[in-house]
């Protein structure tokens, strides 16, 4: 494979990020995140989001390329979709621009299929195992994977309404535990304060994901709480609802690998980062389960230059 240099860029959401990879190695990923000015908002306020990305990306880039002998980028790769379309345009021509200057070839890159293949740092492409299934969990997807290549990866499950981060990300806030939720309800989860079992519509393994009946009656209990005015025991409601979430995810995971006789199994996303979720997949008997590293779960470049610096070399390969 020839040597080259790329330079990712992606700002889907509310974090500014730009990363370098040469020659199958990550060189840095720089991430300003704009989470704590949407915090007040309890989520991402795109127009705000947007406006802090125009003032994050040139340090950004600045701090992702200081240390480079040179900026001789082969391919400038930035997300095009999916995300807050205020917010893409930004990281879109930030690469359009730099793209130009370096006479470098624009590659758009799916965030999604980014996360899908966050675990694949450090790894040669040749290295990485076909096919396997993939979870992408994240604040606006939940998102089950047949992916065959590079190329080739197929939908087999899709939330029909919230994203699992969405729901931790609403607990958490009836839970006055602030914005993102996911973190501080896995820094709180206790197996033996998981007692509460809430009430909610279980589905058949193949219908879609479904996670607004568990976050109504989740929403529903600490109001019920409130109205009493009877003190509201936040570990035990959050463990409760961690263990629910995290069994609904492992059921349609079990359900794929049967039905597909897969062995390998990848997460990505933000709520990939949860201890608990990781501790129960450990538990399936599978071959291989591909796990990014803590901060390539959630929203970076890094991700996007893996994806692309993968791409490049699936049709150096297949032409
Ligand atoms: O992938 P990500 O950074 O951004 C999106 O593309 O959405 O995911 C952010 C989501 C938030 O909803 C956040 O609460 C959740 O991921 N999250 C977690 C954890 N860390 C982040 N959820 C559960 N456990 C975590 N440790
Ligand atoms: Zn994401």
């Amino acid at each position: 494979m020839d040597k080259f240099k790329i330079l990712a860029i992606e700002t889907s959401c509310d974090d500014t990020c730009v990363s370098v990879l040469e020659n199958n190695q990550l060189i840095n990923n720089i991430v300003i995140s704009s989470s704590n000015k949407q915090n007040v908002f309890g989520g991402v306020v795109p127009e705000l989001a947007a406006r802090e990305h125009e003032k994050n990306i040139i340090e950004a880039y600045k701090l992702a390329t200081k240390d480079l002998d040179n900026l001789n980028f082969s391919y400038v790769a930035y997300t095009n979709n999916p995300g807050l379309r205020v917010c893409l345009n930004v990281g879109e021509s930030f690469a359009y621009s730099l793209a130009y200057l370096f006479n470098a070839k624009l590659l758009p890159i799916n965030h999604i299929y980014g996360h899908i293949f966050s675990f694949a740092n450090n790894l040669l492409p040749n290295e990485i195992k076909y096919p396997f299934l993939a979870l992408v969990a994240s604040g606006g997807h939940t998102t089950i994977f047949l992916v065959k290549s590079v190329k080739d990866i197929i939908v087999l499950n899709e939330t029909s309404d919230d994203a699992v981060g969405e729901v931790y990300d609403k607990v958490a806030r009836a839970l006055n535990l602030g914005y993102p939720g996911g973190p501080k309800i896995d820094q709180l989860f206790d197996i033996n304060k998981a007692t509460i079992k809430f009430i909610h519509h279980y589905n058949k393994p193949e219908e879609h994901f479904s996670f607004s009946g568990l976050k109504t009656a989740v929403l529903n209990y600490i109001n019920q709480l409130q109205m009493k005015k009877e003190p509201i025991d936040v570990v035990t409601i959050a463990s409760s609802f961690q263990k629910e979430i995290v069994a609904m995810m492992i059921k349609k995971i079990k359900y794929y690998l049967d039905q597909n006789n897969l062995d390998i199994l990848a997460i990505g996303g933000g709520v990939s980062a949860n201890k608990y979720l990781q501790e129960e997949l450990k538990k399936l008997n599978i071959n291989h389960l591909y796990i990014p590293e803590l901060k390539l779960c959630g929203d970076n470049a890094a991700m996007i230059a893996i994806y692309a610096n993968l791409l490049i070399n699936f049709l150096e390969h297949n032409h």
